[in-house]
């Protein structure tokens, strides 16, 4: 059966399947993305990015309308030999897992699907969802190969990661498997795990890397509580000592990934995951131990607090699950006024211009460690959480 485009991606305007397209369509593969936002597809069919992603805007600029096109079309579905879902999984606001996102997005689209299409899932997935999406394929009596092939980049260096990190790719049979292998060659390397396995693999990446912060988190608190700088102790322990160098420093671990795929991986084991639940509680309790640890420093209540930094990580726009918000949050009721500013953050219109906050605030926190921050001469205390300032 002949298609009109190679791949269409699903969730095609988001923070994944954005650089993800743009990759594919550099490699020559006639690309369409899909998505529900409006505004998204406009901005990207327009020729902008969304959001900010390193090389991005000449990627699309050099792409779009030349095997590559953004629509908010269902019907597209049915005109592409491959079908890619990479919609957010996010979590509820009593951190529960959507755990039926995805199949439901399948049931939404399987009506458009073809025989002979290939369905890839790029999404987290709660485990077991390849084996219920292979049901409902099933039942559809729809002749279409499946594959799971889990999204492993970082935001913000997607294009490169994409062509330069292993895929990990699965399927629900040699054909699929075949077909998932074919499509991620174009990309990188790849490496072949079985769907349960590679649902599993990605959930631990992220909980692994969720805990590593939360130890540091921890180590940093007890530092902290007992008047010693936990900087000091750090680079000490790293000095010349290989076995440490990859003790992290603290920060606020936060973000559309981590937190919520440890919550994934505690729903999927009936909530026994006793070092994940810690690291929640260590990591979402961060901004509240820094707020009990300055009102004993602080008069809070009469002070101008400034926050830098809104994006959940540095060099980043994206504020999803960001701590400095919960922050931002606790301090409504401990403090008299509360500055924000990011340089990046275009979504949140009640941040002010850096100047103002220097100016202004009695005391500032770092909420994210961009480096436009790095130099600045502050005339007030700062709270770094992150150790930046003082290693520079
Ligand atoms: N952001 C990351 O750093 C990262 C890294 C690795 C994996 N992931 C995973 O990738 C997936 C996507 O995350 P994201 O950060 O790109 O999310 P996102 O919210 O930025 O993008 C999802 C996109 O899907 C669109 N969408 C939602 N429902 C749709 C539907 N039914 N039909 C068409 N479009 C729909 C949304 O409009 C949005 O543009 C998640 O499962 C996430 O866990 C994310």
């Amino acid at each position: 059966m002949m298609f009109d485009y190679d791949i269409i991606i699903v969730g095609g305007c988001g923070r994944i399947g954005l650089p993800l397209g743009l990759a594919f369509a550099d490699k020559g593969l006639s690309v369409c993305l899909y998505d529900v936002d409006e505004k998204a597809v406009e901005t990207v069919s327009s020729g902008s990015m969304p959001f900010k992603e390193e090389d991005a805007d000449e990627f699309l600029k050099r792409l779009i309308d030349n095997r590559l096109i953004a629509t908010t079309n269902i019907e597209y579905i049915g005109r592409s030999e491959i079908v890619l879902i990479v919609i957010g999984t996010p979590v509820d606001e009593l951190n529960n897992p959507d755990m039926v996102a995805v199949p439901s997005t399948v049931e939404e689209i399987l009506p458009y699907m073809k025989d002979g299409q290939l369905l890839v899932l790029r999404s987290t997935i709660f485990p077991g969802s390849t084996r219920l999406v292979q049901n409902l394929l099933v039942e559809s009596a729809k002749k279409i190969d499946l594959a799971f092939c889990p999204e492993r980049i970082a935001e913000g260096k997607a294009l490169s990661e994409l062509t330069t990190l292993p895929h990990i790719i699965s399927g629900v049979d040699a054909c699929s498997i075949q077909r998932a292998k074919n499509l991620f060659e174009t990309l990188a390397t790849t490496i072949e795990l079985t769907p349960e396995e590679a649902e599993l693999a990605k959930l631990f990446t992220n909980s692994w890397r969720y805990i590593r912060f939360a130890i540091a988190n921890q180590l940093f608190i007890i530092a902290t509580k007992y008047s010693i700088d936990y900087y000091r102790v750090l680079n000490a322990i790293r000095e010349d000592y290989p076995r440490a160098q990859d003790i992290p420093t603290a920060g606020f671990v936060a973000g559309p990934c981590l937190l919520k795929d440890t919550l994934q991986l505690a729903a999927y084991n009936n909530n026994d995951f006793p070092l994940g639940q810690a690291a929640v509680s260590i990591n979402e309790g961060l901004p509240l131990f820094l707020v009990s640890t300055m009102l004993e420093s602080f008069d809070l209540h009469n002070m101008v607090i400034g926050i830098l930094g809104m994006a959940f990580k540095s060099e980043s726009d994206d504020i999803r699950y960001s701590l400095s918000y919960k922050l931002k949050k606790i301090l409504r009721f401990k403090s008299k006024e509360i500055l924000c500013h990011d340089p990046y953050v275009t979504s949140d219109k009640s941040l002010v211009e850096l100047s103002e906050v220097l100016e202004r605030a009695d005391l500032i926190i770092i909420g994210s460690p961009h480096s436009v921050y790095d130099d600045i001469s502050f005339h007030q205390p700062v709270i770094d959480v992150w150790g930046k300032l003082q290693t520079n």
